[in-house]
């Protein structure tokens, strides 16, 4: 749909829909809505009058302009905005997606209307308790826009029979009545589109079924897309894998013939010197539970347990589109979690990238198994923030509904900086506690850790068990098994995969571009790691040196496919400082073919 913003008077645009809109409270009409029905000389009041349309939220109703009246639209669509007091750009989100698709129904095709839910001179209005009570033009624009294009959405990729009949709007126009407002409301809705595109694309590829969408389809679009966008990509294999450690993400890919693929992109928007954010997404292109295997009702569901890599995928993308003056990194586990012969069997015992062994009570508990070697792999970047998202738990449907996503992390200032994201994108975060008390949970009899913490709590012991693997970054996690997935269709979410995490992370993404959010990583602060130069004391090198170590180009004998992932930069962003106290076993590690590595880590740990 193309999207075009103009100044004009909305009593003068030719069109063949004008959308209209009309608060609930409000006896009489007001600004372009007073102005289009002084023309129709009070056709559309009548609707008013006689309490066909009050301007409920969503309310839609149809009026055609009549022959000889002096209107160059041909129909009038007037949309509900619901009570001005309750007023927020979520609700001009809703009401736009309902509108869009109430007029796409009607087969028109194309949409004009004026900006909807603030005052007609351009002055703002009261927005909610949250949004510093008012609505501008740009964010006006933007939800606009961002619910129409998302209330569009549609996924017939596979239809063959309907092909013809499928409707679709293929322009919208924002006018604005001022010169001066349109730059602003131009801004808005070129973030809007690009917003409502990514959570489209994440829709399309939890939408493709798991025969099509498979680890290698997800590698080959993730190359295709860093070279549109000139970023780096690297795609570590199972050969990569075994070579590197990653026994965690291995054990969960053993059952399976699909090839997996350990995914990571880089987009460098900022200063070089700029340490990365970095994001890992859950992606189990189909979750069977493993030998653990889950119940037939609703398995189909299961292809969506990628949404969490597809967010990081359609984030990073839209950070390089919109050049947000940041450096990205983007990690995306990708495998299925199958049953088969050689599949991993409850009481196995994996050893992870981290060093780590992990006993796997239940397979299907294979989510924060990829994450931890994800995890794992993203602090040798030493992100200045590191933020995880994962369809993880079915105890996250159970805690907060389909309605929040969960949070949960070791750093207050992240979590709150998640929290406003998601408020401002229309995608709620409520936080969990990780107190100490739930690590009880986890220990294994066997091993450093195990896979689940049985049901009491589950969304907080797996992110009680993702913690194990972050050293001491600044981390949080979001737990999207609630809002994954819309069992009906609503506003501007349809039914199926909803896309649900992109939007707050490319608001988090812009947020941190304008400066907001930083600082987290200053000294002093809980659980918090920063400032490289601390890093680099002796005594300290811990498990952040050993992936310097590994990181550097030319050393440890990794392979040249690790060698490339660019890990290096962020050794460079360090100054190169960190990374030459190196503690007597990193330098054996330094010394080892990389097959041997592992053996030396646990014999390490083994107290050697
Ligand atoms: N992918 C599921 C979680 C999920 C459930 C996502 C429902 C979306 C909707 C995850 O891999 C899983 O199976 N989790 C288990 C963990 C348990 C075995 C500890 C769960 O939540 O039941
Ligand atoms: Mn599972
Ligand atoms: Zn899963």
């Amino acid at each position: 749909m193309k999207i075009t913003v103009k100044t004009g008077r909305i009593t003068e645009e030719a069109a063949d829909t004008l959308l209209l809109s009309h608060w609930e409270d409000e006896t009489r009409f007001a600004g372009h809505t007073a102005e289009v029905d002084a023309v129709l000389r009070g056709r559309l009041g009548e609707l008013l009058k006689t309490q066909e349309f009050s301007g409920r939220h969503g309310q839609i109703s149809v009026l055609h302009v009549a022959p000889g009246e002096r209107l160059r639209a041909k129909r009038i669509v007037l949309v509900g905005l619901g009570k001005r007091a309750d007023s927020s750009l979520e609700k001009i989100r809703r009401a736009m997606g309902t509108a869009a698709k109430a007029i796409r129904e009607l087969g028109a095709k194309s949409i004009v209307t004026p900006v909807h839910g603030m005052a007609r001179s351009g002055q703002s209005r009261p927005n909610g308790p949250k949004e510093a009570g008012r609505i501008q033009v740009e964010a006006a624009a933007q939800a606009m826009v961002e619910g129409a294009l998302l209330g569009l959405y549609q996924f017939n990729a596979y239809r063959t029979e309907r092909n013809g009949a499928v409707k679709v709007i293929t322009s919208m126009t924002v006018v604005v009545d001022r010169d001066s407002m349109k730059a602003q409301a131009e801004h808005g809705a070129r973030w809007g589109q690009t917003i409502a595109e990514a959570t489209s694309y994440v829709r399309d590829l939890c939408n493709h079924p798991a025969n099509v969408m498979t680890p290698s389809y997800i590698a080959n679009e993730s190359k295709m897309m860093a070279k549109k966008l000139q970023m780096r990509c690297t795609v570590l294999d199972r050969a990569d894998m075994e070579r590197l450690g990653m026994g965690a993400m291995l054990g969960v890919a053993r059952g399976s013939h699909e090839p997996p693929k350990f995914i990571v992109l880089e987009y460098r928007g900022g200063p070089s010197a700029q340490r990365p954010v970095a994001l890992v997404g859950k992606t189990v292109t189909f979750d069977s539970g493993g030998i653990s295997i889950k119940p037939a009702d609703n398995m189909e569901q299961m292809k969506a347990d990628m949404t969490g890599g597809a967010d990081v995928l359609a984030a990073i993308r839209a950070a390089a589109r919109m050049r947000l003056p940041l450096n990205i990194v983007a990690i995306i586990p990708a495998t299925e979690n199958m049953p088969g012969g050689s599949a991993t069997k409850p009481g196995d015992v994996l050893t992870s990238l981290s060093g780590k062994t992990i006993e796997v009570i239940n397979t299907d508990a294979e989510g924060r198994l990829i994450l931890a070697d994800g995890l794992t792999y993203a602090i040798r970047y030493h992100p200045e923030v590191l933020v995880d998202i994962a369809t993880l738990t079915g105890a996250c449907v159970v805690a907060l509904g389909n309605v929040a996503i969960g949070v949960l992390g070791n750093n207050q200032p992240l979590i709150e900086e998640l929290k406003e994201a998601g408020e401002q994108a229309g995608e709620r975060a409520w936080q969990l506690p990780l107190w100490e008390d739930y690590y009880e949970l986890i220990k294994s009899d066997v091993a450093d850790v195990k896979n689940t913490g049985g049901r009491p709590g589950g969304t907080i012991t797996a992110a009680a068990f993702l913690s194990k693997f972050v050293g001491n970054a600044t981390w949080a996690h979001l737990d999207i098994a609630s809002t994954d997935w819309s069992d009906k269709e609503k506003a501007y979410i349809p039914k199926g995969p909803t896309g649900v995490g992109a939007r707050l992370l490319i608001q988090f993404l812009r947020n941190r571009a304008l400066g907001k959010g930083r600082g987290l990583s200053r000294p002093g602060r809980v659980g918090v790691i920063g400032k490289g130069r601390e890093l680099s004391r002796p005594g300290r090198a811990g498990v952040t040196g050993k992936g310097r170590v590994l990181s550097r180009p030319g050393r440890a004998g990794v392979n040249d496919k690790t060698r490339i992932s660019g890990l290096r930069q962020t050794a460079g962003a360090n100054g190169g400082k960190a990374s030459r106290k190196v503690s007597k076993s990193q330098a054996a590690q330094k010394r080892a073919r990389p097959g041997e590595r592992r053996l030396l880590l646990s014999r390490r740990r083994a107290g050697g």
